[in-house]
């Protein structure tokens, strides 16, 4: 039986479009479980979203939409976007689906009746953006959010607690029992110097919203998000249900990995295993916390602009390439930058000069010297023969030990330390001076011999990372899949060669200049290319004319007294006035609206946005640049639009 491996990425929040920095983490999972794939193992590679939360509601009741549809259609997308990205994941949990709900709210009754859950007060500030509570202690001047130094709000509330305090000493133990349940080191340190200030016991409930799981034994409590959100991690494997085989399998196998940024690495690293000990529930994961991306002017979030989306870097340029950038360039442990620059470079000079060119070059050499076809040579071999072989067991080695030890970084760095070697290999044994020598023909066929064996060994490792061009590699080389294995690294392997006769670049070089504006101009916002977003269904008439679209006349205008974002405004819609609060307070001010005839949906369900009443919905079309609410000019309030 093969050996089970079960890799994790966070769920993310559907707050807004996953950036590079999500995207990392999860193309570094994949590249972990084709790795282990690879290696023989029975691999298993959940992720997901995180749905729900006061954020979650916001964002939904800004958008003008229930928050169900919201994360329905964010998690549609994101799958979409997985799916483009060919991350080979096995389960995409939600935290909305039922077989997640049942199992949060069986775990929470649970540690209720144990009095591992009980029942307080919380005092505390909250920052909305960053879905966290602080005490007093922790904020920075002004009540400001000690993380992105936004206004918080405080709040006093009944609230369930995580009695985390208890088991303090445990998880201490635990930690210091196993040396790598937590890397990178620096990453355990901080969790340790963190626990032994003392844990206070966490607030896991809350009253002042609604989209959360209920409480079942007190249901005006919705459980908090961090109960929620890390029982995905067994929940989608049935843990907890009549069907736990997943379960079984997997959490109580072989090897688990939990893979998240460091900003969550408390939650993972304290409340995670501490919910496992007083769930009675093995800690069978190992932790691993890396560093993030940031952007020149500084954090990437989803909330803000200044990032790059992966769909950009795959429309313009190519999956290969956003894979080979994003593990390339993220050091072990650090953070890493996101620069045009950088991510041109990378592709000119790793991609198409160094590893591409040596393919382009091997494959004209071997159609030209020997019409495309080559054997195992009987020649007897020489020093340089003697390192080139060399270094390709090192690098192996190499590789290995740093994938097993999640320096992906480095393992690619290793493995162009063979791409170098080889094109020296190259430049010491001159195949074009051979080639003028009939005599020396033996030598020379060893020679391309020796280059075509090194590229199908740096094909063989590019598999679990370059998903296109390892492919292509093989195919262009004619290896066969018996020799792509990792069992068939074993320099002389593959005895005879058949190559294409026509080889296509793998990577073709960039212009400098012109790629990093474009990337520039992309990053600016200026010529975003528009992340993916759900199809819209089709509607029928029918459906269209349900809906009562009039012109009206704005009477007043005033900002709205809780959002910035939110104007809200009075109209005229021919027999009555009414109210309607409009997310348009970043294009218009209050002055420019008044006496504008402009169209509206007059039967739109009354909903609150912000505490004020809202009775209809303003028509505006927009782009990157603006926001242009539709108006009317000939036609009088009332009036309707079909
Ligand atoms: O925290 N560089 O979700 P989230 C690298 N729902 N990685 C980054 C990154 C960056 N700039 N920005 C984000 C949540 N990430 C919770 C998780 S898990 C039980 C619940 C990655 O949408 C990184 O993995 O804010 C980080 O931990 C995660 O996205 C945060 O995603
Ligand atoms: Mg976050």
């Amino acid at each position: 039986m093969s050996k089970t491996f079960y890799i994790t990425t966070p769920i993310y929040y559907p707050s807004g479009n996953l950036h590079i920095g999500n995207t990392y983490t999860t193309v570094l999972c994949d590249t972990l479980k084709r790795y282990k794939h690879e290696r023989g193992y029975d691999a298993f590679y959940l992720t997901g979203m995180d749905e729900h939360g006061k954020k979650i509601e916001t964002v939904a009741n800004e958008r003008g939409v229930p928050p169900i549809e919201h994360v329905d259609a964010l998690a549609e997308a994101t799958r979409e976007l997985w799916d483009n990205l060919k991350i080979d994941y096995d389960d995409f949990i939600r935290t909305t689906e039922k077989r997640h709900k049942s199992v949060v709210q069986k775990i929470f009754e649970r540690l209720l009746e144990q009095g591992d859950i009980y029942l307080g007060t919380y005092k505390g500030y909250y920052c909305m953006p960053c879905e966290s509570f602080y005490t007093d202690t922790q904020l920075a001047d002004n009540h400001t959010c000690p993380d992105c130094g936004r206004e918080t709000t405080q709040l006093e509330e009944e609230s369930y607690f995580l009695r985390l305090s208890k088991y303090q000493k445990k998880l201490l133990h635990y930690i210091e029992a196993h040396p790598d349940f937590i890397t990178p080191e620096t990453r355990k340190n901080e969790v340790v110097s963190f626990i032994k200030q003392g844990l206070n016991d966490l607030s896991v409930s809350r009253t002042t919203f609604d989209w959360g799981i209920k409480v079942v034994s007190n249901p005006k409590h919705v459980v908090y998000v961090w109960i929620d959100a890390l029982s995905n991690y067994i929940s989608a494997l049935g843990y907890g249900t009549d069907n736990d085989k997943r379960f079984q399998k997997y959490w109580h196998g072989d090897e688990v990995l939990h893979v998240v940024g460091k900003d969550i690495l408390r939650f993972h690293a304290i409340y995670w295993p501490i919910m496992l000990m007083a769930l009675d529930v093995p800690i069978t994961f190992k932790l691993h916390a890396h560093g993030f991306y940031m952007m020149k002017d500084g954090k990437m979030s989803k909330s803000k602009g200044g990032v790059i989306y992966p769909e950009t870097i795959l429309t313009h340029y190519g999956l290969d390439e956003l894979r080979y950038f994003l593990l390339r360039e993220l050091p072990y442990g650090l953070d890493g930058l996101f620069t045009p620059e950088a991510f041109v470079e990378r592709i000119n000079f790793d991609l198409a000069n160094d590893f591409g060119n040596l393919l382009n070059r091997t494959i004209a050499m071997i159609n030209k010297y020997f019409d495309g076809e080559i054997a195992s040579p009987s020649e007897p071999l020489d020093d340089i023969d003697q390192d080139l072989r060399e270094t390709v067991t090192d690098v192996i080695r190499a590789y290995k030990e740093n994938m097993n030890t999640l320096k992906v970084s480095q393992a690619l760095q290793d493995l162009w330390r063979l791409v170098s070697r080889t094109n020296k290999y190259i430049d010491e044994t001159m195949p074009w001076a051979l080639a003028k020598d009939e005599a020396q023909k033996p030598t020379l066929e060893k020679v391309l011999y020796h280059l075509a064996e090194s590229l199908r060994h740096i094909g063989v490792m590019l598999k679990p990372i370059l998903l296109n061009a390892a492919p292509a590699l093989f195919n262009q080389l004619g290896v066969e899949d018996e020799h792509t294995t990792w069992q068939s690294l074993s320099f002389g392997e593959k005895k005879h060669y058949h190559v294409t006769p026509k080889p296509t670049p793998l990577f073709p070089r960039l212009d400098v200049e012109v790629e990093v504006k474009k990337l520039r101009d992309e990053i600016a916002g200026k010529t975003q290319v528009k992340p993916l977003e759900p199809k819209p269904d089709t509607v029928s008439i029918d459906d269209f004319s349900k809906m009562h679209i009039v012109v009206a006349e704005i009477k007043t205008c005033e900002p709205h007294p809780d959002a910035d974002k939110l104007l809200v405004i009075t109209v005229d819609v021919g027999n009555q006035t009414k109210q309607i609060v409009a997310g348009i307070a970043e294009h218009y001010s209050p002055d420019d609206l008044p006496g504008k005839r402009v169209l509206v949906i007059n039967n739109l369900k009354p909903v609150k946005l912000r505490g004020v009443k809202s009775e209809g919905m303003l028509l505006a079309g927009s782009n990157k640049e603006r926001l242009e609410v539709i108006e009317s000019h000939a036609l009088k309030p009332g009036d309707r639009v079909k």
